[in-house]
């Protein structure tokens, strides 16, 4: 029987070198890619999600964190650093504390999933709350890590786009080509730019017959690859992508602009109502920053901007169980509660409307 052995063993060849001196891992990737019928019915295509909540830390991060982890060890590191809205900072911790490394994580105070800082936490991160949002946090985690004999793993470290590349190795892998769009939100474009590369890679030595065209997702409040400038204060409920000022701005732009795409901003609102369809149609549960790019894809569906029957694939970046109080809110902003009843089969099956 084969057990996947996680990124980088998976494709060492496609690969730096270096990555592979000291291996740490946690067996990331080999995340499922599920079709998707209920979105494919509201498009007029062919979608599938790439469910990166399956990873050990339960997001994307830990492709990159694996490589980036693991590039340290080989260096001989003895600590690193990141800025997180949450997601990085438990995949560091995570990886960290399994090489025998201190975490030093930065947050935006106040503003990141409990179940995140949970994880960051549990796994002994060095977890410091700062007094700003997190492109002040990314500020202050650079300069540290030039100053300090810390790695800064941050997605500006090139060994975490490597690593993230392989989500697009193994959508394609699983479909046989290239899809003919590729979905996803963007936060600080790191993953957008893993992604390009990944796709362009696999284009070039002719894996793949074609690149998709990519089609990102910004949160309104925190827009400003859409709006052509940072933005000081952003704002949205969806905390994963609550970012300003991204560092691969560049390559976000280049990723849109080579293969054909857009990057366009959706509403807390239209990512609330597919976060709730994930949930309740397609049965993935995801945090709210994933549910950007299924909002994004049902928003271009209803201008008339998905082609029929296109190949599309979508990825929710990380679990509902990292910021669950969602789930608990109705369409119009009320609190759901579970209707009590007695522990006799009468008044349950009552309650159920099985009478
Ligand atoms: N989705 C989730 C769940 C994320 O945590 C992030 C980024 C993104 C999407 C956006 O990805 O930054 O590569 O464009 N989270 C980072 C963090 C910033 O600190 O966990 P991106």
């Amino acid at each position: 029987a084969h057990q996947w052995r996680g990124i980088i063993a998976e494709y060492a060849d496609r690969l730096p070198a270096h990555l592979s001196e000291k291996i740490v891992t946690l067996g990331e990737g080999g995340t499922p890619l599920v079709e998707a019928p209920a979105l494919s019915e509201r498009t007029g295509a062919q979608v599938f999600v790439k469910v990166e909540g399956m990873n050990p830390t339960a997001s994307f991060k830990d492709r990159g964190m694996t490589a980036a982890i693991s590039a340290a060890a080989a260096k001989g590191a003895k600590a690193v650093v990141c800025a997180s809205t949450g997601n990085t900072s438990a995949s560091a911790a995570a990886y960290a504390t399994r090489a025998g490394m201190v975490c030093a994580v930065l947050v935006p105070e106040g503003k990141i999933a409990m179940g995140k800082l949970s994880q960051a936490i549990a796994h002994g991160a060095r977890l410091l709350q700062v007094e700003g949002n997190f492109d002040d946090c990314l500020v202050a985690a650079r300069k540290l890590a030039e100053a300090y004999p810390v790695e800064l793993v941050n997605s500006v470290n090139p060994d975490r786009i490597e690593g993230q590349k392989t989500a697009a190795f193994e959508i394609v892998d699983a479909l046989g080509d290239a899809p003919d769009i590729h979905v996803l939100p963007v936060g600080n474009a790191g993953n957008i730019t893993a992604y390009w590369k990944g796709f362009t890679e696999y284009a070039a030595d002719g894996t793949a017959s074609r690149t998709p065209a990519m089609w990102g997702f910004q949160a309104a409040g925190a827009a400003p690859i859409v709006l052509g400038h940072p933005v000081t204060e952003p704002e949205t409920i969806a905390t994963a992508i609550r970012i300003g000022n991204p560092a691969s701005w560049a390559q976000a732009e280049a990723a849109r602009d080579e293969s054909g795409g857009v990057i366009e901003a959706v509403t807390d609102e239209q990512i609330l109502a597919a976060h709730r369809l994930l949930s309740a149609e397609v049965g993935v549960f995801v945090e709210p920053g994933s549910a950007a790019s299924v909002a994004g894809l049902l928003s271009r569906a209803e201008r008339g901007l998905v082609p029929a029957g296109a190949r599309i694939t979508v990825t929710v970046t990380g679990h509902g169980l990292k910021d669950p109080q969602w789930a608990l809110r109705t369409a119009d902003g009320g609190e759901v509660t579970p209707t009590t009843v007695g522990a006799d089969v009468v008044s349950i099956a009552d309650a159920l409307d099985l009478a």
